[in-house]
Formats: C-alpha cells, sequence, structure tokens
C-alpha cells in the first residue's frame, strides 16, 4: 500500500504536460483581453469569444482541478460571505494629503521646496487629478496578489482582498511582458465607481426602495466593505493606482518612473498625467482640469502636485499626518444660482428642527438640486435668506447643499422667515438651545420616530434594506409602527395592503427586518441613535465591552477611562442609558429575541499599554517616538495628567517633567522608553 500523499501533489503529478501548458496559455490570453478591455478600453475580440475562452478554462480546471492557483481569472469571485474583516498593518503608513483651494498657499509650497531643494536646483512636479474615491492599498508577493487593505487610520486597515479581487482592472497576478515583478510590491490606488454606473446603481436602489447612495466615492467605499464578494463584484468598480508605497527588487529614482511601472504591470492609472518645472504651469493645469471636470465620468475634487525626484522627496519628510513634499490642490466647491421657492421646516430624529429651503431644481456638478439646508434660525437670520429670493448655492463633494448667500432679493419680499413655535409635525411647544429649536417630545413626535426608524436601517447602522425615507414614512403615518420595536412585528399582509408594495417586496421587506435580529454590537448601537454615537464610538464600545448588557450598565467613570471619551460624551452616554423611556424602547426590543452579537471585552485579552507623553529633546523626532508608541497599541499626549502611563524624558525637559514628578507618573529615558517599546514588539531606529 502506498502511503498516503499530501492531495495536491498527488494531483498535480496527473496533470499531464499539454494540460498544464494550455491552461497557462489559456490564463495568459484571458488577462491580457481583460487588461485590453478594462484598462486600455481597446478590445480586439468580442465578448462572445471572451467567454468562449473562460469556459474553456472552466472546463479544463474541472477537469484538472489541480491547475487551479488563486491568480487564475476563475478565481476573481468564489469566497464564501465573511463574518468580518481582520485587521491588518500596512506595508508603510498610509499617509494624509495637506490640501490647500489658495493659489497663494501652492506658491507658499513652491518656495518649501525650492529652499529644501536648495539654491540653484529647480523642483520638478508631477501634477495628477486627485481621485475622488475609496483609497486602497494592494500588495503584491512575487507578483501575485496577496492583499487589499482599506486606508483605516493610515497605520492599519481591513483586509478587503476577497473583494478587490473581484474588480477587473485589478491584475491578480501582475503582467510582466515590459518589465518583470519584483518580490514585494505595495502600491496605493483609489477605488471608483464611474458616475454613469453610480447614476444607474442608485436608480435601482431607489425603485427598492432604499436610500440612495449621496456621492461615487461613498457608494465605491460601501462596495469595498461588503461581507459578501458576490455583491462587491455586482458594483461595477475600478481601481486607479498611482503610488509605489514599497519596492523591493526594482528601484526608481522618480515618481514618473514609478506611475510607469505601475502602468506596464498592468494598472489603470490617471489620466493626464504631467510633469512640471513651475508653479504658473502648475495654475494652467488647475485651470484645465476644472474645466473639464463636468465632462468626465468620475469625480476629482482637485489636483495633486507631487515631487518628482524620490531623493528630495526623503529629504523633506513627512508630518505624522502628511508628506512635505506633496499637495492637493483643491477646487472651489460647485456653485450655482437659482431661486428659493419655499422655506420649509424639517423635524430630524433628534428633536432638532431644521430650516430647508426648496429650490427651483438646478443641475450642480451633474446631480439635480431642488433642496438645500439653511441649518438654523441664526444662520437664516445672518444671510437674511427669504422665499423669492435669487440665491447662491453650493455643493462639496457629497456634502448637503447650502445656501451661500442672496444674489437678487425677491420682489415683494416677505418680512423676514421666522422659526415656528410649535412643532410641525406633532404641535409639542418648542424650545430653544443656542441657535438650534428643538421639539421635545422624543417619544410622541411622528417626526422624530420617521428620522429614528430611517437611522435604525441605515446602511451603517443595522443595514435593513428596503426600509428607505418614504417607507419609514408610510409606516409611521398609518400608524403601523409606533416605536422601533415595532418594526420586528410587521407582517408581509399589512405592508402588502400600503401603496408601492406587493406580494414580494412587501415579504423582502420583511424578510429584511427578521434578519437583523443577530446584529453585531456596534452596529446595533449605532441603529440605536444614541447622541455622541456615530460608528467609530460605537466600535470603541463594542470592543472595549464586548456585550451590550456591559455598556447598559457602564458608569461615567468607566467610559471616561476609555481614549477619546471626555465627561461630556461620558455624561451623555449614560444618561441616554437612564433615560426610562430609553430604557423601555431597547427593552422592547430586546423582547423581540434582537441578541447582538458578544466578544471577549478588550480590557481582559489586551492589556491597555497606556498614554505615553515625550518631552525635551529626543534622539529621534517627537512624531517618530510617539507613532512608534501608537503602533504597538499605546496611546500618546501633548500634556501630562494623573491618567498619564509615563512620561519619556529628554534632553533639558522642562515643565512636563516637573509635572510628571509631582503627579508620581513613571519617568523614563529614551533607551528605557526603547526597552518597553521592544517588549511590545517595536522598536525604533536611531540614526548615528
Ligand atoms: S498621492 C501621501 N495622488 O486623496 C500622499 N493621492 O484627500 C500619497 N488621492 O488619501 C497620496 N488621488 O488616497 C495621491 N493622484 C493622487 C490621488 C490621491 C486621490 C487620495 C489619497 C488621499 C486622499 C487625500
Amino acid at each position: 500500500m502506498t502511503p498516503p500523499q499530501p492531495a495536491d501533489q498527488s494531483r498535480r503529478a496527473s496533470v499531464p504536460s499539454h494540460a498544464a501548458k494550455e491552461h497557462a496559455r489559456l490564463c495568459e490570453q484571458l488577462n491580457r483581453h481583460s487588461h485590453l478591455y478594462h484598462v486600455d478600453a481597446r478590445p480586439e475580440i468580442s465578448d462572445a469569444e471572451y467567454d468562449d475562452l473562460y469556459r474553456e478554462l472552466q472546463a479544463l480546471e474541472r477537469e484538472h482541478p489541480a491547475l487551479v492557483r488563486p491568480d487564475s481569472p476563475t478565481q476573481r469571485v468564489g469566497e464564501e460571505p465573511q463574518d468580518k474583516f481582520e485587521t491588518v498593518g500596512h506595508v508603510v503608513p498610509m499617509l494624509s494629503l495637506d490640501s490647500t483651494q489658495e493659489a497663494e498657499e501652492v506658491a507658499r509650497f513652491d518656495e518649501r521646496v525650492r529652499k529644501a531643494l536648495g539654491a540653484g536646483i529647480d523642483p520638478v512636479y508631477v501634477l495628477e487629478p486627485k481621485l475622488d474615491g475609496a483609497s486602497i492599498e494592494l500588495v503584491y508577493e512575487d507578483g501575485v496578489l496577496a492583499r487589499a487593505v482599506t486606508r483605516g487610520n493610515g497605520r492599519s486597515g481591513e483586509d478587503v482582498t476577497a473583494n478587490i479581487r473581484t474588480i477587473p482592472t485589478v491584475p491578480l497576478r501582475l503582467r510582466s511582458e515590459e518589465r518583470s515583478a519584483p518580490s514585494v510590491l505595495s502600491l496605493r490606488g483609489e477605488v471608483m465607481m464611474y458616475i454613469s454606473d453610480f447614476q444607474d446603481f442608485n436608480a435601482g436602489l431607489v425603485e427598492a426602495g432604499s436610500e440612495p447612495y449621496a456621492s461615487p466615492r461613498n457608494s465605491a467605499a460601501g462596495a469595498v466593505r461588503q461581507l459578501d464578494p458576490g455583491v462587491t463584484a455586482s458594483r461595477k468598480l475600478h481601481v486607479v493606482a498611482y503610488d509605489v508605497l514599497f519596492v523591493d527588487g526594482a528601484t526608481f529614482a522618480t515618481d514618473s518612473e514609478g506611475v510607469r511601472a505601475i502602468r506596464e504591470w498592468g494598472f489603470m492609472v490617471p489620466e493626464r498625467v504631467e510633469t512640471v518645472r513651475s508653479s504658473e504651469a502648475i495654475m494652467a493645469y488647475h485651470r484645465a482640469f476644472a474645466d473639464v471636470r463636468d465632462d468626465l465620468d468620475y469625480e476629482i475634487d482637485g489636483i495633486v502636485i507631487k515631487l518628482d525626484d524620490l531623493a528630495a522627496r526623503a529629504a523633506m519628510g513627512s508630518t505624522s499626518h502628511h508628506p512635505r513634499w506633496a499637495l492637493a490642490y483643491k477646487f472651489p466647491p460647485r456653485q450655482e444660482v437659482t431661486r428659493i421657492d419655499k422655506i420649509d421646516v424639517q423635524v430630524g430624529r433628534t428633536g432638532v428642527l431644521t430650516p430647508v429651503a426648496l429650490l427651483l431644481p438646478v443641475v450642480v456638478g451633474g446631480v439635480t438640486v431642488s433642496r438645500a439646508t439653511l441649518h438654523n434660525r441664526e444662520e437664516l437670520r445672518r444671510k437674511d435668506l427669504r422665499e423669492g429670493d435669487t440665491v447662491r448655492i453650493q455643493r462639496a463633494g457629497d456634502v448637503i447643499p447650502q445656501v451661500v448667500e442672496v444674489v437678487e432679493p425677491g420682489d415683494d419680499r416677505p418680512p423676514p422667515f421666522e422659526m415656528p413655535t410649535e412643532c410641525p409635525a406633532c404641535g409639542s411647544a418648542v424650545y430653544e438651545d443656542g441657535p438650534r429649536t428643538i421639539c421635545p417630545n422624543r417619544f410622541g413626535c411622528p417626526a422624530q420616530l420617521k428620522g429614528r426608524i430611517i437611522h435604525f436601517g441605515a446602511r451603517h447602522a443595522l443595514d435593513i434594506e428596503g426600509l428607505g425615507e418614504e417607507t419609514a414614512n408610510l409606516l409611521v403615518d398609518r400608524g403601523l409602527v409606533t416605536a422601533l420595536a415595532g418594526l420586528f412585528e410587521l407582517t408581509a399582509e399589512q405592508l402588502m395592503a400600503l401603496e408601492g408594495f406587493a406580494e414580494k417586496s412587501a415579504t423582502a421587506l420583511v424578510d429584511a427586518i427578521q434578519a437583523k435580529k443577530q446584529p453585531d454590537l456596534d452596529r446595533f448601537l449605532t441603529a440605536l441613535g444614541i447622541p455622541e454615537v456615530g460608528v467609530t464610538v460605537a466600535r470603541e464600545l463594542a470592543a472595549h465591552f464586548g456585550s451590550f448588557a456591559r455598556i447598559r450598565v457602564a458608569t461615567r467613570e468607566e467610559l471616561e477611562t476609555m481614549s477619546g471619551f471626555g465627561p461630556r460624551m461620558s455624561e451623555v452616554i449614560t444618561a441616554f442609558f437612564a433615560d426610562e423611556r430609553n430604557g423601555a424602547a431597547i427593552d422592547a426590543l430586546l423582547a423581540h429575541g434582537i441578541t447582538p452579537t458578544e466578544s471577549e471585552p478588550r480590557s481582559s485579552d489586551l492589556p491597555d499599554l497606556g498614554t505615553a507623553v515625550f518631552t525635551g529633546t529626543l534622539p529621534v523626532a517627537r512624531v517618530v517616538a510617539e507613532s512608534a508608541w501608537r503602533g504597538v497599541g499605546g496611546n500618546t499626549s501633548g500634556s501630562v495628567s494623573k491618567k498619564t502611563a509615563f512620561v519619556v524624558a529628554g534632553e533639558n525637559a522642562g515643565s512636563k517633567l516637573e509635572k510628571a514628578q509631582k503627579l508620581g507618573v513613571e519617568v523614563l529615558d529614551f533607551d528605557a522608553f526603547v526597552a518597553r517599546l521592544r517588549e511590545h514588539g517595536g522598536d525604533i531606529e536611531v540614526e548615528a
């Protein structure tokens, strides 16, 4: 009897060489045609011919499963939905970009660069469009896509490899016809959705009763964070790569060389990249792109100016936040002139009354705008906006349109607009809190309930498909839902009685609601609409406490031990849970069988490394020391308090050292700090 062999080896041995050759040929052909179609936009064969080749490859792989490799064209969508994304570190930090809208700032940037380079050396700048998508890191090992990671906090992000694999402009294996693949390559790029695809996609969402996305960027970012790669695959994304973050096995002297290599390895790169030598040329490029901006099928929000010479870049260095050798020169927000037909008042889920201008519809940068927020009473008074006025409005990125100013007052102007004294939705007497006007009827006001329902089902909360604004309005207006828990009692029969619902859509909504009975703890917290608790804070709370039961009873003091949780925020959160009516609303949800996920509280499995404060002259720049400590999971601060874990004192340390000694806070010298860093798996390099 032969001993058992590893399955793969025995199978590979049985693949005849002609099959292996044929497999390689088909992969090469399919990759080439996919690149011609998706990246170069000049296909050489028809879709049908491509599909034939693809089916041949599938058939061959069915016959010889040992031939299947992760970079085979058949392996783009294959993985099962995931429970969650793992957090992984970036190969090198993904910094932000410094940005400005002012020409003078650009001139000052140019001066700083010239000063850094020294007299007589003229800088060469690479100019690129600033793509308005979702940032991503792509890592290739030995030419094969190993990892794709969202930007996250810049040091680590979420591993979304399975999703990024589904994007046809992302090579699963680097092309190597023109340039061989390096052993390790980390690239930075932008996940984008074409505006035309975005509009089609949003139209579909609206048709299905879901809330549309606010911008192609939000939509792309949402698609990248789907747990089911099949969903990402259906979203028509593309990736444009523009920066070599790290490479081992190739060297470049300039950014332009790097971008050329990126293109040769098979990626889509930004259009119209130019190198220039003067700030006049930068201005001209900026103007030219502003002119074509509205004709592009993708969103850009400015241009990026980067120093081309990589050695000069290294000499200029970076702050902890952004490189000193690059600047985003943004476009001004898009503006148009239109007329205010009417001023309306909306009541949000927290009871705040917001005046809203209903406008004569106008197209602003490709989007039809028919309403704009007027913020609050004081803003309205300051700008003196009235019905009938001709006004300038603006839209910056995906931000809600705003009214900038009156261009021409209307004829027969009505008197200045006054906020109502009663809530337009429930009639309760409103009260004023600073510039805001608030309806106090938290649990009886139908407008607040509508807002809470929409928030509960929103994409970043419980993500209930089909529970958009229109449906929420119907549910409340018809008395079918009087509290959040009521959502879980809805039946398909009830929904079918509402306009716009048929059996299929009614059943789908009931199923979508019922499917969220075991929500992720952080999403459940977000969905509750606790003041101050957005997505990020909810994640922090969930990771720290692990269970809803613990969070509900957390004290102010406990919350305040968490980094970033100040006294006010901690107070607001505990007050929310202490309110009896909130408690009853939550109990009703739990009574319907809602069980948020639980995990080990972070405090027990990951010791809090504490907050370090650095003072005096250190052998490395302070930001370097700070980021090293944060890199192993610690925190840093600029000031010493009782909560400080230790102070690292360099030469000539002054008042901070004194304060630490007075408070009895531990003081380390730099070497002791490095030793502590190493205990936690970190390190720091000190140049001799
Ligand atoms: S260079 C650290 N080039 O804009 C500098 N960034 O708002 C490396 N972005 O997070 C970035 N287009 O993701 C660079 N052509 C381009 C870009 C670009 C878009 C993004 C980038 C950054 C964001 C800052």
